[in-house]
């Protein structure tokens, strides 16, 4: 692997150019939470409030996943990890483009290398089709668990689609719930 730690790592992740979101951008969203974390949570990428602070889900999509991890007891602060498939704001809040993905994605990878994590927690279609299976369906998929390697992953409706779409919060709701089953299922200490 080329990088030792999460800081070396983090600062080749700052000065990225591998694609062209780097011109739009105000900053590199890295990732934020416990670098020894036993979960990860995936999103998409930044938005416009995230392009702006640097870190993950600190809109109205991240207090709403707040919310939910507070439920099961899990905090950013705490015993998660957060990042996102592409580390640059797409413009306009449009889906990151594949080639966007694939110029990005050795960073998370790299990310999960040195975290090491026992569940990845996939939010919503982009993160899900990209780490989990190419025709992931969340509304078919979510809340299963898919062991790949040394990983379980789940995916899950993304908080922004659940401010869109409320209906789908029970759904999701029990997803978070059975993640936390899985938790102790697994004796992970959190
Ligand atoms: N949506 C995402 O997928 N990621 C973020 O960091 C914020 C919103």
């Amino acid at each position: 692997m080329k990088y030792e730690n999460f800081d070396e790592l983090k600062n080749a992740c700052l000065t990225c150019n591998n694609c062209k979101l780097c011109a739009t951008r105000t900053n590199v969203v890295f990732g934020v939470g416990n670098e020894n974390a036993d979960i990860m949570f995936v999103g998409e990428g930044p938005g416009e409030n995230e392009d702006l602070q640097g870190e993950p889900f600190v809109g109205k999509a991240g207090q709403l996943l707040d919310k939910y991890l507070e439920v099961i007891g899990l905090s950013r602060k705490k015993n998660i990890y957060i990042a996102n498939i592409v580390k640059c704001r797409p413009p306009s809040n449009r889906d990151p483009e594949s080639t966007e993905q694939d110029a990005c994605v050795e960073w998370l990878r790299c990310q999960t290398r040195l975290i090491k994590p026992k569940i990845i927690v996939c939010l919503g279609r982009i993160a899900a089709q990209k780490l989990i299976s190419e025709d992931f369906k969340v509304t078919r998929q979510h809340g299963e668990f898919i062991k790949k390697g040394n990983i379980l992953f789940m995916g899950t409706y993304h908080p922004a689609a659940l401010l869109r779409n409320p209906d789908n919060k029970p759904d999701a709701l029990s997803d978070f719930q059975n993640l936390r089953d899985k938790i102790k299922e697994l004796n992970i200490e959190i």
